[in-house]
């Protein structure tokens, strides 16, 4: 190999990867399939056991196990996962995303999933070089796959406006107690349906077994999958019904909370956490789940924060495509002082205005939900300036710029060339 130009190294790539999830193997491939390429010092990726490595913009998982080399796509099946990140589990390779599992020299599935498999790639040691062949020895193969139902396309069903009530409040079903927030929200629900001729259902997250969010985003964006990764692995998560809801059957979402120290519940979060996926869809694919829906809520609690609470929901229900009706909140509380709590109950329970207020909290929202359904449009679209996860133009080319400054060997100082305040 003397005399002859290097053409990769893993040390090149410290950027994220490339994900090229729907395109043939062959159509990434920009150089000769015919040769060997020269990775760089066996004895490297040895003692790494586990890594990364490319040729032009062919990206490896390269693997030594004892002392025997493998090297397959460095791109998951599943969604793309950087399976030279993983991590060996035997003989197979564990992608970093969702853990889905190929054998580090086949590409083969893991035992029972062999249907599916990435493109394995030759591999040899010449005078102390990793070498390996461009061209697949092996293609790449999916495994016959049902989607799961919530990744069907989002089109609304006719009939009428249909609203779903999401009681937030933790319970202990087999020794209930009066909720305040929930009862409104069954109040708030019979208008809907015996007033209004909606369809209503009721969802109690209390009711429902769903795990908490498992940080997929915090791994990559791209790992953070619709339908949430939790959901397609794990038959048993509940938070299906909710995500059913709000993606696909309601056009209006009312949700119930208590105030639990100045905050909503913590399911409430939970649940809003387990969101994130509708919100990243935006981001990564510009891409609207919910549209023409409209949310309401119904906040109560012993003590105050009304506005806190309520505030953080607009938010996050605005930011995932609801709209708010005119007035979006109904809330009741008794204030900082107040501690004697079954004097809350009382007040609620007794208190026709707060009833009526549930009840038009639903009539607006219904009337809303209406006009958006009747005047949908399904092709719009947002501009991204100014959105999440949207980076602006001019400070994309300040950095192509510090990045270009960087490479002609320049010394840079960063901070100035970003414009750092004052
Ligand atoms: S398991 Fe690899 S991307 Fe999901």
């Amino acid at each position: 190999m003397a005399g002859r130009r290097r053409e990769c190294a893993v040390d090149r790539f410290d950027g994220p990867p490339i994900v090229w999830p729907d395109l043939p193997d062959k159509l990434r491939l920009r150089m000769s399939n015919e040769t060997w390429h020269d990775l760089g010092p066996a004895e490297t990726f040895k003692q790494r056991g586990l890594c990364e490595a490319g040729v032009g913009r062919l990206k490896l998982a390269i693997t030594c196990k004892d002392g025997v080399f493998g090297a397959v796509s460095n791109v998951c099946n599943h969604a793309g996962g950087p399976l030279g990140q993983g991590r060996l589990d035997g003989e197979y390779l564990v992608c970093p995303w969702h853990n889905w599992k190929f054998h580090r020299r086949t590409g083969l599935g893991q035992p029972g999933n062999e249907a599916a498999a990435v493109p394995s790639h030759e591999v040899k040691v010449e005078h102390g070089r990793l070498l390996v062949r461009a061209e697949p020895a092996s293609p790449r193969k999916q495994a016959p796959h049902v989607p799961h139902p919530l990744a069907r396309p989002v089109a609304r069903a006719g009939g009428p406006i249909r609203v779903a009530g999401i009681s937030t409040t933790v319970m202990d079903r087999a020794n209930p107690r009066y909720s305040t927030s929930e009862a409104l929200l069954e109040v708030a629900l019979a208008c809907a349906r015996d007033e209004l001729g909606c369809e209503t259902q009721l969802l109690r997250l209390s009711d429902l077994k769903f795990g908490a969010c498992e940080g997929y985003y915090s791994k990559s964006a791209q790992a953070c999958t619709w339908p949430c990764s939790i959901t397609q692995f794990d038959p048993d998560d509940e938070l299906t019904a909710v995500y059913e809801a709000f993606v696909h059957w309601a056009d209006v979402v009312l949700v119930a909370t208590p105030i639990r120290w100045g905050q909503a519940s913590s399911l409430y979060f939970k649940m809003a956490e387990r969101m994130n996926c509708v919100q990243n869809q935006i981001t990564i694919r510009d891409r609207v789940l919910i549209r023409h829906k409209v949310a309401g809520f119904i906040i109560t609690g012993g003590q105050d924060n009304i506005q806190g609470v309520a505030g953080q929901m607009l938010a996050f229900f605005s930011e995932i495509g609801f709209h708010l009706p005119q007035f979006p909140f109904v809330a009741h509380s008794r204030g900082w002082t107040a501690e004697d709590m079954e004097k809350n109950v009382a007040e609620v329970r007794q208190s026709e205005e707060l009833r009526e207020g549930a009840r038009d909290l639903a009539r607006r929202s219904a009337t809303l939900a209406r006009m958006l359904v009747d005047q949908a449009t399904d092709e719009a679209k947002t501009a991204r300036g100014g959105r999440k996860a949207h980076r602006l133009e001019v400070e994309k080319a300040q950095s192509d710029g510090v990045r270009r400054a960087i490479r002609r060997g320049q010394a840079v100082n960063c901070k100035l060339r970003v414009g750092r305040p004052g």
